[in-house]
């Protein structure tokens, strides 16, 4: 059989390592693929960089559109990101040209994945990505193939391991978000510009991708509902372990609802409370299955390298499948599907009160007026006049209507800081 010919766009950390294993392990991806793969052209921005493979054999390509232009290629990597530019536009010709198209870019897919599916439906093509959802976690097959005579309930994953790494050594050390942040950023585990792993965009990407394959309905990244893990303080870790809890940012979607990414609760004995420090993990519910967790690297060269060979071996052998399972006029629009308010929730709330007579009972008669009912209630330390933390859990309330009550207390003379609450899932909810 004749080899098939690859382009990449974009040399980085995946698209560099992506071509270093096509160079350095030829015969055995060969035999993985039952055909020769051979990488005849790239793209990046600078042509003079190192990238730890010989180009000799290889064309180079100021301009990644034209890798899209090659008669000869027949794959072209699109290793370069963002949801909008020459990704996109890379990726569109590409598919417009007949050329199969693999993607690390879950930004690209949760905002333009309708439209790109179409593409590749329309002229012939695979469009893959299981590189752009938990890195090297085999989720999108796992989902699209593994559980595919599965009727999906729900899916709930940790899908930063920026966020995981934060959170875990928050815990861990009991310092401080910026503190852990500047770490991580010094050891190369953040971004210089953290927004989109902190503030929960990256995750939200990924999980918009998963919720389409898992129930059928157009990747709409408009429709999540996105919350990060800035607002998270040491103080929390302690309180949430004497509960029995850790927190996490865990990313839920079910069918009918929007998907959401929070900080949360867990039970300490449940499974994702258990995944620490960069990994990543994705539990798919659903009937006849029951219950599945994959847990694994979720990002960095190697780990999201292994899934674009995946994919490349899936094309070498013919045998992609559709990007969402489905044809694309069967997917759903999310907005006609999303509809339900999410289920009432306990919830646990810290508040950061001037230690003076009186505060609780102003607190507490808010919770009444709202009918929301207290399980438990600390208070830390006693330091008449200093500014202490008081932390409640909740029994199971509205978050609209726990809303409208932190509201009240964020206004009340004597509560200092905003005030910060998180839902508390059970184990079978995590
Ligand atoms: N890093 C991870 O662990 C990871 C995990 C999962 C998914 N992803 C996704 O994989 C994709 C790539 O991420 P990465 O971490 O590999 O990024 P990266 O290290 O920043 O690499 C980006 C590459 O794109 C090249 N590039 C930038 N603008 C270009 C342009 N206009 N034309 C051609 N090439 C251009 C850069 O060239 P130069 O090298 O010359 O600057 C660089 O080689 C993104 O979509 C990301 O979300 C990454």
């Amino acid at each position: 059989m004749s080899p098939l010919k690859i382009a990449i766009a974009g040399l980085g950390v995946v698209g560099g390592e992506v071509a270093r294993q096509l160079m350095h392990r030829q015969e055995q991806l060969a035999l993985a693929s039952g055909r020769a793969l051979q990488l005849v052209a790239v793209s990046a921005r600078s042509a003079s960089a190192d990238r730890g493979f010989s180009m000799d054999q290889i064309d180079w390509h100021d301009n990644a559109i034209d890798l899209a232009g090659r008669d000869d290629v027949d794959v072209i990597i699109e290793m370069i990101g963002g949801s909008e530019g020459v990704a996109v536009e890379l990726t569109r010709t590409a598919l417009k040209n007949g050329k199969h198209v693999i993607t690390a870019n879950k930004a690209m897919i949760a905002h333009h994945g309708a439209e790109l599916a179409s593409l590749a439906e329309d002229h012939n093509c695979y469009l893959l990505f299981e590189s752009a959802v938990a890195g090297g976690i085999p989720a999108v097959k796992t989902l699209r193939e593994g559980l595919a005579g599965n009727d999906m309930s729900r899916i709930a994953g940790i899908l930063n391991g920026t966020c995981n790494y934060i959170l875990t050594t928050m815990e861990q050390t009991g310092e401080d978000f910026a503190d852990v942040l500047a770490d991580a950023q010094r050891l190369g585990y953040a971004e210089a510009e953290p927004s989109f792993d902190v503030d929960g965009i990256d995750a939200a990407h990924k999980l918009t991708i998963l919720a389409a394959i898992a129930f059928g309905q157009k990747p709409d990244f408009a429709a999540a509902s996105i919350q990060g893990i800035r607002d998270v303080s040491a103080v929390d870790f302690a309180f949430a372990n004497q509960l029995g809890f850790r927190i996490k940012l865990v990313g839920v979607a079910a069918p009918g609802q929007v998907p959401r990414m929070q900080t949360c609760l867990l039970p300490l004995s449940s499974q994702l409370a258990k995944v620490n420090g960069v990994l990543n993990a994705v539990e798919f519910y659903g009937e006849p299955i029951g219950s599945v967790i994959a847990i694994g690297p979720g990002a960095g060269g190697g780990a999201t390298s292994s899934a674009v060979l995946s994919d490349i071996i899936d094309i070498a052998h013919d045998r992609g499948g559709m990007p969402f399972g489905r044809p694309v006029a069967q997917l759903v629009d999310s907005a006609d599907q999303v509809g339900a308010a999410p289920a009432d929730m306990p919830f646990y709330v810290r508040l950061m009160v001037v230690d003076e007579p009186g505060v609780l009972a102003s607190v507490t008669g808010i919770l009444q007026r709202h009918e929301i009912s207290v399980e438990s209630l600390i208070q830390q330390g006693r330091a008449p006049g200093d500014v202490v933390a008081l932390v409640m859990t909740t029994h199971e309330t509205a978050e609209s209507t726990l809303t409208e009550a932190l509201d009240e207390m964020a206004s009340l003379p004597s509560v200092k800081a905003k005030p910060v609450a998180m839902p508390i899932f059970s184990a079978e909810q995590e």
